[in-house]
């Protein structure tokens, strides 16, 4: 049988996509096995999951980290190893012309967590790592110390609707709102936007008139933990292929996208 993958996980709250995948993996339909769960929340009920499961737990302080920034930006020192403009190219999550001081607030408070968060990783080894309810946008500073071969994506997130529609924090809110007659849920892996990586699976859901905000996200979170696990499967059985792919639009311009195939 074919070695178990180690995946890593990170979450902020309930950690029922956590859940999920610890129990895929305990039932075999994942070869793999939890090796340790970070959080920026010391509050998250993901984490009594994992404890039950005797799995390694560790918090990074985001939000001490962003305080102190703001009370002093002068106090905190990035990484040795953070090259802000490099960061800055490269990251596409700040729309152009957004306030410089906030952009530089966000991506040198996030490497300095993001540090953090690597560091408590280190002792362990790791093939993947899933995002399960992570509500902070990693970025590149981190995203390219884990993706050391860049057709080797191995940071997985779950979204809240049929990306690329509402990404953000709110996706079925979103999706409630602006009067969709169909929901879902989205995996893919993350690049430097905001949940614009490639996608790995997605599922669906009709919107019934009756629907409320609360069975929508009902519905949604069913399918999510079909959705999460089956893609941990796929990618621990090898059978994700990434390439990157170039098209020509009608106006003669080109774009190139990464695209997950399975295989
Ligand atoms: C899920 O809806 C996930 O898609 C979103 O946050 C929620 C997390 O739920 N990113 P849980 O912590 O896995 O229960």
């Amino acid at each position: 049988m074919a070695k178990k993958i180690k995946i890593g996980a990170v979450i902020s709250g309930g950690g029922t996509n956590l859940q999920a995948i610890i129990d895929s993996c305990r039932s075999g339909e994942i070869n793999g096995e939890i090796v340790f769960v970070g959080t920026d929340n010391p509050d998250a009920k993901g984490l009594q999951r994992a404890e039950e499961d005797r799995i390694p737990t560790f918090v990074t302080n985001y939000s001490g980290i962003i305080k102190k920034y703001n009370n002093d930006p002068e106090i905190i020192a990035a990484p040795d190893d953070f090259i802000y403009e490099d960061i800055l190219t490269k990251q596409s999550f700040s729309p152009e012309g957004y306030n410089p001081e906030k952009i530089k607030k966000f991506l040198v408070t996030r490497a300095v967590a993001e540090d953090d968060l690597l560091k408590q990783m280190a002792p362990y080894q790791f093939d993947l790592i899933v995002l399960a309810g992570f509500m902070r946008n990693l970025t590149p500073y981190f995203i390219d110390r884990v993706n050391t071969d860049p057709l080797n994506p191995r940071i997985m997130n779950i979204h809240p609707a049929l990306l690329p529609s509402f990404p953000g924090v709110d996706g079925y809110g979103d999706t409630f709102r602006y009067g969709c007659k169909t929901g879902g849920c989205t995996v893919h892996f993350i690049d430097y936007g905001e949940d614009s990586g490639p996608i790995i699976g997605q599922k669906s859901f009709q919107i019934e008139p009756e629907d409320t905000i609360d069975t929508i996200k009902k519905k949604g979170l069913e399918l999510e933990w079909q959705l999460y696990p089956e893609c941990v499967r796929l990618f621990a059985e090898g059978r994700l292929k990434t390439e990157k792919k170039t098209f020509t639009l009608d106006n003669g311009k080109t774009f190139e996208r990464v695209f997950v195939t399975v295989v």
